[in-house]
C-alpha cells in the first residue's frame, strides 16, 4: 500500500515568543507531536513581506498593529511536514485568543492577554494546505512548489 504525501506547514515564531526564550519550547511541542522540521530560519520581516503574508488582513483595524508587533523583533520561522500537519500544528497551537485557548496548548499554556492593540499569541501556522504553500513561498522562495 502506497503512502499519502506528507502535507508541509509554515510556522512562525512571533517576536514576543523569541524575546521571551520561548523557541525551543515551542519547537519542541511540534517535534515531540512527531513532525519533522524541514526548514528553519531566524529573520525579521519587512512591512512589505508582511503585507503578503496577512493578504486577508491589511484591511482590518488590528492590521497595523500587526505591523508594529511582528517588526518588534526577529521571528523565527519554519516549515514542517507530516501528515495531517496543519490539523495537527493548529490542534498543539489552540485558538487566536490565549486567554480563551486551553491548558495543553502552546497559546493557552504560555499565553495571555498583554493589554495590546494586536493579539499577541506567541505563534502563527497555516491554516490550511493551500495557505501553507502560499506562506511558504513568500517565507521560504527556494523551496516554492
Ligand atoms: P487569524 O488568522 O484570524 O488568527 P490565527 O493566527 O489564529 O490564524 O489572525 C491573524 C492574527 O491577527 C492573529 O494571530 C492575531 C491578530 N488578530 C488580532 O489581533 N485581533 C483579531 O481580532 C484577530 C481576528 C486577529
Ligand atoms: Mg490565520
Amino acid at each position: 500500500m502506497t503512502a499519502t504525501a506528507p502535507g508541509r506547514i509554515l510556522i512562525l515564531i512571533k517576536p514576543d515568543a523569541v524575546t521571551r526564550r520561548l523557541t525551543g519550547e515551542i519547537l519542541r511541542r511540534i517535534e515531540a507531536k512527531g513532525y519533522g522540521l524541514t526548514a528553519l530560519r531566524v529573520t525579521t520581516p519587512t512591512p512589505e513581506l508582511l503585507a503578503e503574508h496577512y493578504a486577508e488582513h491589511v484591511d482590518k483595524p488590528f492590521y497595523p498593529g500587526i505591523v508594529e508587533y511582528m517588526t518588534s523583533g526577529p521571528v523565527v520561522a519554519a516549515v514542517a511536514e507530516g501528515q495531517r500537519v496543519v490539523e495537527g500544528v493548529r490542534s498543539l497551537m489552540g485558538p487566536t485568543d490565549p486567554t480563551a485557548a486551553a491548558p495543553g496548548t502552546i497559546r493557552g499554556d504560555l499565553g495571555r492577554d498583554w493589554g495590546t492593540a494586536v493579539i499577541e499569541n506567541l505563534v502563527h501556522g497555516s491554516d490550511s494546505d493551500d495557505s501553507a504553500e502560499r506562506e511558504i513561498a513568500i517565507w521560504f522562495p527556494e523551496l516554492a512548489r
